[in-house]
């Protein structure tokens, strides 16, 4: 089985878990049902045919370092789970553009490169990248849009793990730019897997399959790690409440008219330093219920945030090299609705969003 070649933009936590996930799989049966991750082989692909090629970041005590070292870096507070070997991929500087937030600076220490996107695209290239991962801070619009134009560029495909409109850009003129070139593109912002996003959207699903109105609900989010003191700025917030509020209310028929009555509050919340990568979530649903009499469901979900994104993550990087190798064009909607919170066509998870993606990994569906 050929290799699932990927590039990293992004090394944070979420790449520290992603990285050392695949060597803590590394060998994992074919056929086990295995604690984190949703498949042990996709289309063909284990987990270990994963091979980091490239990483892109801006942070001066990252950039030059080998991946291996990179992911252990300040300000990551991913603990250390699996023995990686030297990976032979130094990370490379990117463009800073709007990936660090003014009060990031002190965090993520960018170094002052102006970096061009032939620069990137010639590494992406020279490095035999299948798949270019986006891993960067909410908010950065304008970066993310750099990477995908080098994927573009280098004939990457693009998985965009992050709230910025590509996959599901409503103009399509991404969507368009991929299917032009022949590469396929995979988002946005990722569904973990046992996290807010899926129980939220489960437990409105259960609501209405039972016959109960949801009236209102909220799901509030803190966490101690970088990822929340960046979105603690609401202006960086925009795109990842729509991602987050739209996962839920495209559950219900009438979910656009309860976000338009203001009955509907979704997002990141605090940042609380001491959970440190654990992410605490409240979902709260009122319903009304038979005769009007209401349903009140209060639920506390804790969890490794960075270990819920690293699982689905092993699962999107293969999917999109299963694309490849069918020559697919432009947006996955398969596999991007199971793995995505902000898919280009939204669907239940536990049935239909399931099985697309059961049957894209089979090849039946394309
Ligand atoms: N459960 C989850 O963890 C989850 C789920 C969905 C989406 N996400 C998203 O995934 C992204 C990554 O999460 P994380 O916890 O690793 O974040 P993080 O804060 O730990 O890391 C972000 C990294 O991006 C780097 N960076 C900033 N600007 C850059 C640029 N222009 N080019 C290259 N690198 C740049 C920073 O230096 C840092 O290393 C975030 O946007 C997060 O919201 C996470």
């Amino acid at each position: 089985m050929p290799k699932v070649r990927v590039a990293i933009a992004g090394i944070g936590n979420a790449a520290a878990a992603l990285v050392q996930g695949v060597f803590y799989y590394w060998n994992s049966s074919d056929d086990d049902y295995i604690p984190g991750v949703m498949h042990s082989k996709l289309g063909g692909y284990r987990i270990s045919d994963i091979e980091f090629v490239a990483a892109f970041d801006v942070a001066k005590n990252k950039i030059g370092k080998d991946l291996s070292e990179a992911i252990f870096e300040y300000p990551n507070i991913t603990p250390k789970f699996a023995e990686i070997p030297k990976l032979g991929v130094e990370v490379k500087p990117g463009p800073v553009m709007d990936g660090v937030a003014e009060h990031m600076v002190e965090f993520f220490k960018p170094a002052e490169t102006n970096i061009s996107l032939e620069k990137v695209v010639d590494e992406l290239k020279s490095s035999g990248a299948d798949v270019f991962l986006n891993l960067l801070p909410v908010g950065s619009e304008e970066a993310t849009r750099f990477y995908a134009k080098a994927s573009l560029e280098a004939g990457t495909a693009f998985v965009n793990g992050i709230p910025v409109f590509i996959a599901s850009d409503p103009s399509g003129y991404w969507p368009n730019l991929y299917k032009e070139r022949g590469i396929p593109l995979l988002g946005d912002d990722v569904k973990g897997q046992v996290g807010a996003t899926i129980l939220h959207r489960t437990l409105t699903r259960l609501f209405h399959a039972r016959g109960v109105i949801v009236e209102e609900t909220y799901q509030l989010n803190i966490g101690g790690n970088t990822d929340f003191l960046n979105m603690t700025v609401e202006e960086r917030l925009h795109s990842k409440r729509i991602s987050k509020t739209r996962a839920v209310t495209s559950i219900l028929p009438y979910g656009e008219n309860l976000e338009k009555e203001g009955k509907v509050r979704i997002g990141p919340s605090d940042y609380v330093p001491f959970l440190g990568n654990i992410k605490v979530c409240y979902i709260y649903i009122k319903g009304r219920s038979f005769a009007d009499f209401p349903v009140i469901l209060d639920v506390k979900l804790s969890v490794d945030d960075k270990s819920m994104i690293a699982g689905v993550l092993i699962d999107a990087v293969r999917a999109a090299k299963i694309a490849i190798d069918r020559s697919l064009k432009g947006p996955v909607p398969e596999a991007s609705a199971y793995l995505f919170k902000h898919p280009p066509t939204q669907a239940p998870d536990d049935e239909t969003a399931k099985q697309w993606f059961e049957e894209f990994c089979l090849g039946s569906s394309s």
